[in-house]
């Protein structure tokens, strides 16, 4: 099982820190990513770290992971709601994927309530601000150690 996990993350998440502190909080995706590639490092974990304001872009990835990657960790920010073909890119992909929210988008507005993305994630993170992308990671990590044994 390869130990290559793509996390990917969907519009305006490259506006973190900026935009809607009191919700998203004051760091900036480029924390989260150093975070995270911190934690990957002790976790035994390669990483690619992606954001895009494009569908596409996000469904060439999950094609990308679906040749080479072990898991996928995925923000897909206001595409979780409308997005059936990131939920049928993600169908194609083998292993875990974890769908995490830095927001509790349960708490928010009543069409942020459903995620495509639910139906296929094998766990779903939200509201642990972006302490959220660590959580996935070592679940992420978790998952695949157990397949390997
Ligand atoms: C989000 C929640 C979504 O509803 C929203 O559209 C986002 C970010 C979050 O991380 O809390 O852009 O995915």
């Amino acid at each position: 099982m390869s130990r290559l996990v793509f996390v990917l993350n969907g519009p305006n998440l490259n506006l973190l820190g900026k935009r809607q502190p009191h919700i998203y909080g004051h760091e900036t995706l480029a924390d989260v990513e150093r975070d995270c590639r911190a934690l990957a490092a002790e976790l035994g974990l390669e990483l690619r770290f992606h954001q895009s304001n494009r569908e596409y872009e996000i469904i060439d990835w999950i094609h990308e992971a679906r040749e080479t990657a072990g898991g996928i960790v995925i923000n897909p920010a206001a595409f979780t709601h409308t997005s059936v073909a990131i939920l049928d890119a993600l169908n194609t992909f083998d292993a875990p994927v974890i769908e995490i929210h830095i927001s509790n988008v349960h708490k928010r507005e009543e069409f942020r309530h459903h995620s495509f993305v639910s139906g296929r994630a094998d766990g779903v993170i939200a509201g642990f601000g972006t302490q959220g992308y660590q959580l996935a990671l070592r679940r992420v990590a978790r998952l695949i150690d157990e397949k390997a044994k």
